[in-house]
């Protein structure tokens, strides 16, 4: 049974070290989560019944072990340096001048530009190809021992794939965190009351650093080698790029982003270029670094006390910043939240002007503690509108003023209520100018109604002169009236009556959008619009009615019902009606799925009332009547079915369940939903 055991463990330790390589460093999975589940699983049983025969490379090794007291610490067998960093084309170009004055025989240098990746450096010792040891960088000399933590990053082989892999090999690079993983792992310490990390590369750092291994296996962290200590075999390597395909063939996902330039004129583009790439990705990089291609050049070159004289980071300009906070205003939205908004003393972050930023909301106040003329450091992280990092708590002299959002509304001066379960504070009056100017922007915005030229400038005067109240208001006005308002000649007015005019052609999908029903996006009102082709019928809808689609939850469902039942709201559908706008949609983009049918209910149904049934009926297609005949094709029976039931046995008619009923016409939604 040993030899057997051993040889199904061996076998299922490289099937699934395989699929893992698939998965996470070709990001080109083979098979399905389950069938890797099964396998994984079944090594897991064979191991746990064969303890002996557990290897340290197995996958499963991976998942962490006991938490330690503290960390060992392992000495580098080559120290780990730093970069000299340049800071701007001028500083690039010295360094490639230095180097030319000490390689006079070299005219045009080959440089390898690579990502200045954003995280925590390591360094991963492999013997005759086996993982076995991990170290932070630590001061250079000596780092501290991750290896039990390392083992848990998936990106990192625990043995070396392909040749080459003997004696002593030492690599080198970055532990990062990518953005997404970043703001739900921070979501998630928020839930449970811990406080969030302020950037991906404390994220990966802290993660890292964990003495309980089995934190760090739950932690998405990525790993990207960049270079080198001891490394027994170098046959066949001359350049970085070479000792960059090596690290590929030995199983480890190299970053795609490293280009080789000739000259440094190239390397120049290459900074901008990279320097465009940081807004996109999804990790944080704070500059591109410029390495000697050629190995023998570097040796010539040699080293300084802390850094190499042939590579050199060309630092991004710094994303985080400090300045102080001078006012925190109240800003009312289209649906009366209050958000507090900082006016900041102006400064240039990541090359942007910032000088406001939103605070969110009164717990993001409270649980970063930020206060008026408090110094903040502000960042700004991709294309992320900026955020308060932190309070710098230690630059406070005592005139820092705590901040709550108004019990009155700064516009209007009506209540503002919190509700216990919501974030939000809110102003109570629909009739708010903040919320009528906001709604209105948001009906004209582009990808609503698109109405051209209707921009805030143009709404605060007309709200202010109380030429408009609602959105039914804007099909009422003249181009005499316009004219009357400021900067405005006959010419604009007319565009923009003629612009407000065009949008009544606007489809019944978009209104629905425009009308800035809260939870209610455009995917939500393409949704709405495939079940109910007109306003009218949303008047109708329970929201048991609207969580029967799939997609729609339970918030969104609330927020359309009650908008529906406000009479202020109805009252600007019927003005919409009157003007002309397409409160309903031409039956031909109906769902057919039910061809025609007549169905026919009976008895009590549990998730519908018969008006809805009957419309989910018409909608789909089908027609619905009150009494049973030969020419019905459906009887629908609830509890306690009547007469009809019988009636429809006795002409054989087909009878169906209401979940039935329900599968029918929610088949017709899938397929009303991939015909879009
Ligand atoms: S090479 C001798 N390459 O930047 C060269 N470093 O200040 C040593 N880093 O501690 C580093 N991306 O953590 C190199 N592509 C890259 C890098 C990189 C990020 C970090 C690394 C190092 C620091 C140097």
């Amino acid at each position: 049974m040993d030899s057997r055991a051993r040889a199904k463990i061996e076998e299922l330790k490289k099937e699934i070290d395989y699929h893992n390589y698939r998965y996470y460093v070709l990001d080109d999975p083979e098979i399905s989560d389950a069938k890797y589940d099964r396998l994984y699983r079944e090594l897991t049983r064979l191991e746990a019944e064969n303890p002996e025969l557990i290897t340290p490379d197995s996958p499963t090794r991976r998942v962490g072990a006991s938490p330690l007291e503290s960390f060992n610490t392992i000495d580098h067998s080559i120290p780990m340096l730093s970069l000299d960093n340049a800071l701007n084309e001028n500083e690039i170009r010295e360094f490639d001048q230095r180097i030319k004055r000490l390689l006079p025989e070299e005219k045009i240098i080959e440089y390898i530009c690579e990502l200045k990746l954003d995280g925590i450096a390591i360094e991963l010792v492999y013997e005759n190809g086996m993982l076995i040891s991990g170290s932070t960088r630590g001061d250079g000399i000596t780092g501290e021992d991750v290896t039990r933590n390392t083992k848990t990053i998936k990106t990192i082989p625990l043995a070396l794939r392909g040749e080459n892999t003997r004696g002593r090999i030492e690599i080198r690079g970055e532990v990062i965190m990518v953005h997404s993983d970043f703001e739900k792992l921070n979501e998630k310490r928020l839930k449970h009351d811990e406080s969030p990390f302020a950037n991906p590369r404390n994220a990966a750092a802290g993660s890292l650093r964990q003495l309980d291994s089995a934190i760090t296996a739950k932690r998405p962290l990525m790993f990207f080698p960049y270079g080198v200590g001891e490394f027994n075999n170098k046959a066949g390597i001359a350049t970085q790029s070479d000792y960059i395909n090596r690290f590929k063939e030995f199983g480890f996902k190299v970053n795609p982003h490293t280009v080789v330039c000739h000259g440094i004129d190239k390397v120049i583009e290459q900074h901008l270029v990279a320097l465009d790439l940081r807004e996109k990705l999804d990790y944080e990089i704070d500059g591109l670094v410029v390495k000697i291609n050629r190995l023998d050049l570097q040796s010539m070159l040699g080293i300084k006390s802390k850094s190499p004289r042939w590579a050199i980071a060309c630092k991004f300009p710094p994303r985080q910043e400090t300045t102080q906070i001078l006012e925190i205003v109240a800003q009312v939205g289209r649906t009366g939240t209050l958000t507090p908004v900082a006016n900041l003393k102006p400064v240039k972050v990541g090359g942007v002007v910032v000088s406001r930023v939103t605070l969110h909301n009164q717990d993001e106040i409270d649980r970063k503690d930020i206060r008026i003329n408090d110094w903040v450091v502000i960042e700004r992280a991709g294309d992320v509108i900026p955020k308060v990092v932190k309070v710098i708590k230690s630059r406070r002299r005592g005139g820092e003023l705590e901040y709550s959002l108004p019990q009155k509304c700064p516009v209007c001066n009506s209540d503002t209520f919190k509700p216990e379960d919501q974030v939000a504070r809110r102003c109570v009056n629909l009739a708010c100018p903040a919320q009528v100017k906001e709604r209105i922007l948001h009906f004209a915005a582009k990808t609503a109604m698109d109405i051209d030229g209707m921009g805030d400038k143009l709404v605060d005067q007309l709200v202010d002169k109380h030429l408009i109240e609602t959105v039914a208001d804007l099909y009422k006005l003249s181009v005499s009236q316009l004219q009357k308002l400021e900067r405005m000649g006959r010419k604009s007015a007319e565009n923009i009556i003629k612009a407000i005019e065009n949008s009544r052609q606007r489809s019944l999908e978009r209104l629905l959008y425009a009308l800035g029903i809260r939870f209610v996006g455009e995917h939500v009102a393409r949704i709405l619009t495939q079940h109910y082709n007109s306003l009218n019928q949303l008047k109708e809808v329970s929201t048991d009615e609207l969580m029967a689609i799939p997609e729609i939850g339970p918030n969104v469902a609330k927020s359309v019902v009650s908008f529906f039942q406000n009479p202020q709201n109805l009252q600007i559908i019927k003005e919409l009606e009157e003007q002309g706008l397409n409160i309903k949609t031409e039956q031909t983009d109906k769902s057919t799925v039910l061809d025609n049918k007549v169905f026919v209910f009976t008895g009590v149904l549990k998730s519908l009332r018969r008006s809805e049934a009957r419309r989910l009926v018409e909608n789909a297609g089908g027609r619905a009547t009150s009494s049973v005949s030969k020419n019905t094709d459906y009887v629908v029976i609830g509890d306690n079915p009547g007469s009809k039931a019988d009636k429809a046995r006795e002409l054989g008619v087909t009878i169906i369940s209401e979940e039935e009923f329900l599968k029918r016409v929610n088949k017709g939604w899938q397929q009303s939903k991939k015909a879009i």
